[in-house]
């Protein structure tokens, strides 16, 4: 196989944040099992409202936390009561009295776009993964579809940015060369603005709208979350790849549409109807690549000119902070 640090492979991933559950599935004092990138956690939200995530197995006897019961912004766990604060130390043990001097290892959570996200590392270094254009506005954003594709999530995120492929699988005659930029050190896009495709299905569902120019652009955070603006000068669709990997070094994703809110009650049915055709947008593009994805084994042994970003993906992923799969330790530098 290749020779990457972090690239493509199944048991490495950039420090970052990754999306954990949606908000809606953790009700105040709820508490959830999710496994990540290897690691099996507990996640709840405390009566405060805000999320927590801890590791999994309680520090006693190793009871899974997600059996345990929310209390204020703690959590007791289910077999012996033990309860540990929200920064994981522990501040009870009944049959006691008074809490030992032990701690559970707690992550940094934040919510945005209706998911709940997890800094896999000490202190956030970053913002969490959002679409540029829609930067400093609140949004509007609804799930798409939730799926698993039997290959690196690395490998699915560069699927929207192989130049050659739009035309050969997608039927979108387009001459695209992607112009490459940095957005923070943990962020880079590509952008072009496309001209041509009159025979293609997708220019003529945006014909109504469409002059002259469609805009691409796409964005990645730690080489497994991307954002994609497309559309007409003056109407951009959003759509969020959030991936993550699981076992063997595959993927398992979730799409989120998102548009910038709108004034009350026309806006909220204006914005329904974005969010739909964004939907429709977000199928054409995810429709052709299936079979794909299930058999690939990714090596681009013989790259050309046109598979310049590709190359720039991978440059950039590999520059990023590696960390371990399941022990979320840095892969120390050779
Ligand atoms: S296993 Fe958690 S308190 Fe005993
Ligand atoms: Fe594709």
């Amino acid at each position: 196989m290749s020779d990457y640090k972090t690239f493509n492979h199944p048991e490495r991933f950039i420090e970052g944040w990754y999306w954990a559950i949606p908000s809606k599935q953790l009700k105040v004092r709820q508490v959830k099992s999710v496994t990540l990138l290897g690691r099996d956690l507990a996640l709840y939200r405390g009566e405060d409202g805000k999320t927590y995530a801890i590791d999994a197995y309680c520090p006693h006897m190793g009871a899974h936390f997600a059996e345990g019961k929310v209390e204020g912004n703690a959590i007791r766990c289910f077999f012996h009561n033990w309860k540990f604060d929200a920064c994981g130390s522990c501040v009870d043990v009944p049959s006691l009295g008074k809490p030992l001097a032990v701690e559970v290892q707690t992550w940094p959570t934040a919510e945005k776009y209706g998911m709940v996200w997890v800094w896999t590392g000490d202190a956030p270094k970053h913002p969490l993964p959002f679409v540029p254009e829609l930067e400093n506005e609140e949004c509007d954003a609804v799930f798409g579809s939730h799926f698993v594709k039997n290959c690196h999530p690395n490998v699915v995120m560069i699927n929207a940015i192989d130049a050659q492929h739009f035309n050969t699988v997608h039927n979108l005659p387009l001459k695209i060369v992607f112009d490459y930029g940095e957005i923070n050190e943990n962020a880079i896009a590509f952008s072009n603005t496309t001209r041509g495709g009159e025979n293609s299905l997708f220019i003529k569902l945006i014909r109504p709208f469409y002059k002259k120019e469609v805009t691409y652009k796409m964005c990645y955070w730690y080489g497994s979350t991307g954002t994609v603006t497309v559309g007409p000068d003056f109407f951009h669709f959003h759509i969020m790849f959030a991936l993550r990997m699981t076992e063997g070094g595959k993927t398992e994703g979730q799409t989120i549409l998102i548009t910038k809110k709108r004034s009350p009650f026309g806006g909220w049915i204006f914005n329904r109807v974005v969010l739909w055709l964004t939907q429709m947008v977000g199928n054409y593009f995810a429709k052709g690549d299936t079979q794909i994805f299930q058999t690939i084994k990714f090596d681009l042994r013989t790259p050309i000119k046109e598979d310049r970003a590709i190359v720039q993906f991978i440059q950039h992923v590999e520059q990023e902070k590696s960390l371990n799969w399941r022990s979320w330790i840095p892969v120390k530098a050779r």
